[in-house]
C-alpha cells in the first residue's frame, strides 16, 4: 500500500516513522516533509495547502491512503476533494472540520449536546464585547486589586444581562477562525482582555480568523490531550497524554505550539477516560452526526479537569495534537495504518483492541532562539547522528531541511526528543540524555517535561 502524509512537522515524522513500520505499506511518501521524513519516507514539493496538486499527486502515484496532518488542508476541504475524486483519505470534511475551524461552532455544538465546557459569548462588535467585560468581569477595574466602594456601586449601577459577574479571575479571549496556536490570549486584567478584542475584532492580528471572538471564563485544573480515533459512529480513544503550551519551565511564559509531551498521563485513568468518552466524545459524535456533518478522522479534545474529577473542553481539534502524537505513536504497538484505514472505510467496528507498550513515553522539543517570537534559520544542526534511533528513542524532526548536504533549523519548533524508559522519571531522563548530545546556535527547551505528573500526584495524596 502506499501512503502520503501531508504536513512537514514533529507530529507528521512521527506518522510517517509509524507507518513506515506497518507490514501493509511499501511506500509513504511526506508532502512537503522535513529532513526526518525525507529519510524514513520520501518527500515532495508540494506545500500542504496546495490541494489540486496533491490530489493530482495521489491519483498520478495511485496513492492508497492519505493522511492530512494539520488543520489547514482539513478546513479548507482536502477531504471532499479527494472523496469526490475517488480516492480514500483519513479525516473529516470540510463541515466537520468547522468543529477546529470555528470556535464559535465548536462551543455551539457543546451547548447542543449538553457537553461541559467555560462559559462564554462570541462576538463580532467591539461595543457588545465591551460590555460584555464589564458587565461580566467588573471591567475597569484590575482583576487582582481590592476595588474602590464608588466603583463598585458604579459596577452595581450598569444594565445587567443576568449573568453573574465573575471577578479576580483571568479572563480568556480567543479568535474563532484558525490561528496557527496564537489566537488564544489568558488576560489578566480587563484592560488586557479588551486590547487583544480589539487587536482581534479590527482584522490587524489574525485577519478573517479575529473577525468575531470567543470571551470566556478562565478554568483551573490539569489539562490533558484526548486523540480520538472516530470513522463517524464508532470512537477508539488512545491513550491520553499532557502537553506543555507554555515556553518556560514551570508553564511560565507565552503559549507555543507546545514544548513538549507525555503519555501515559496520571490526570487520566480509566474511570476519567470513561468519563470522557461518555460526557465529550459520544455526545460530540452523536451531534455532529445529527447536523449532517458525520465526524470522521482524529477527534481531539483538550481538556480541563477540576480537582472534583470534571473534565470540561478547553477546545477541539479535528487532527493529532503536536507534539502529542510523537509520545503516544512511540507507545503504540498496533498497526496505524490498518487503524487509520478502517476509520477512512467506515469499518472501526471490527478492529481489534488496541495494543500499547506499557513504558511511559516523553518527548521534548527542542526550538530556535526567541521562538514563538521571530527567530533566525539556516543553523546546521550537530548530534543527529550520535547514536541510533531505535523503537523507544527517536529524534523527530520538524522544523528542519537539508540544505547544502547539511541539517539545518528551518522553523520555530526543531526537533522532538522522544524516549521511553521502564517508568515516567526513566523516560524523561533518556530523553533529556539524547537532547543534551544536540546542538545549533540558540538551540532551546524546557528543563522539566513531564515534572506536572509528578506533582499531580503528589497534589492527588
Ligand atoms: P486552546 O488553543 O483553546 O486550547 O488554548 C490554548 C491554551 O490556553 C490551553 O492549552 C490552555 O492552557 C489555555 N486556555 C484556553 N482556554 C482556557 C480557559 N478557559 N481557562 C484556562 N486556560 C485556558
Ligand atoms: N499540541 C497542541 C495542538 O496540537 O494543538
Amino acid at each position: 500500500m502506499k501512503v502520503l502524509v501531508i504536513g512537514q512537522g514533529g507530529r507528521e515524522h512521527a506518522l510517517v516513522w509509524k507507518l513506515a513500520q506497518s507490514p501493509e505499506v511499501t511506500k509513504v511518501f511526506c508532502a512537503p516533509g522535513n529532513a526526518g521524513t525525507g529519510k524514513d519516507g520520501e518527500n515532495v514539493p508540494i506545500a500542504d495547502d496546495d490541494i489540486p496538486a496533491l490530489l493530482q499527486f495521489a491519483q498520478n502515484e495511485k496513492i492508497d491512503l492519505t493522511i492530512p496532518g494539520p488543520e489547514v488542508p482539513l478546513v479548507m476541504g482536502i477531504v471532499d476533494e479527494f472523496k469526490k475524486a475517488g480516492l480514500k483519505i483519513f479525516g473529516p470534511s470540510k463541515a466537520a472540520a468547522q468543529l477546529e475551524g470555528s470556535k464559535t461552532f465548536a462551543k455551539d455544538v457543546m451547548t447542543r449536546a449538553k457537553i461541559p465546557t467555560a462559559d462564554y459569548e462570541s462576538f463580532d462588535d467591539l461595543e457588545a464585547a465591551e460590555f460584555y467585560l464589564k458587565e461580566r468581569y467588573g471591567g475597569g477595574f484590575r482583576a487582582e486589586e481590592p476595588i474602590s466602594i464608588e466603583d463598585e456601586q458604579a459596577w452595581f449601577r450598569q444594565p445587567k444581562s443576568g449573568r453573574s459577574p465573575v471577578m479576580n479571575q483571568p479572563i480568556v479571549v480567543k479568535a474563532d477562525g484558525l490561528a496557527a496556536g496564537k489566537g488564544v490570549k489568558v488576560c489578566a486584567t480587563y484592560q488586557e482582555a479588551l486590547d487583544f478584542v480589539r487587536e482581534c475584532l479590527s482584522g490587524n492580528a489574525f485577519g478573517e480568523a479575529g473577525a468575531r471572538v470567543i470571551i470566556e471564563d478562565f478554568l483551573e485544573g490539569a489539562e490533558a490531550s484526548i486523540l480520538a480515533i472516530v470513522d463517524g459512529k464508532t470512537i477508539i480513544p488512545l491513550e491520553a497524554s499532557q502537553d506543555h503550551k507554555a515556553a518556560h519551565d514551570g508553564d511560565t511564559g507565552p503559549n507555543t505550539g507546545g514544548m513538549g509531551a507525555y503519555c501515559p498521563t496520571p490526570v487520566v485513568d480509566a474511570e476519567m477516560m470513561d468519563k470522557i468518552t461518555q460526557t465529550i466524545l459520544v455526545p460530540v459524535v452523536h451531534e455532529m452526526k445529527r447536523r449532517g456533518c458525520n465526524f470522521s478522522g482524529v477527534l481531539y479534545a483538550g481538556l480541563m479537569i477540576d480537582q472534583l474529577g470534571n473534565p470540561k473542553v478547553l477546545e477541539f481539534n479535528v487532527r493529532f495534537g503536536d507534539p502529542e502524537t510523537q509520545p503516544v505513536l512511540m507507545r503504540l504497538k498496533s498497526d496505524l495504518f490498518k487503524l487509520l484505514d478502517a476509520a477512512a472505510s467506515g469499518t472501526l467496528r471490527d478492529f481489534e483492541e488496541i495494543e500499547w507498550d506499557s513504558r511511559p513515553a516523553v518527548c521534548v522539543v527542542m526550538a530556535s532562539q526567541g521562538y514563538p517570537g521571530s527567530y533566525k534559520k539556516g543553523y546546521p544542526i550537530r548530534g543527529l547522528d550520535a547514536v541510533p534511533n531505535t523503537s523507544e528513542l527517536k529524534v523527530f524532526h520538524a522544523g528542519t531541511k537539508v540544505e547544502g548536504g547539511e541539517i539545518v533549523n528551518s522553523g520555530g519548533r526543531v526537533l522532538g526528543v522522544t524516549a521511553m524508559g521502564k517508568d515516567l522519571n526513566e523516560a524523561k531522563l533518556n530523553a533529556y540524555a539524547r537532547v543534551k548530545m544536540i546542538r545549533w546556535e540558540g538551540a532551546w527547551c524546557r528543563k522539566d517535561i513531564s515534572d506536572k505528573a509528578r506533582l499531580y500526584v503528589e497534589q492527588e495524596e
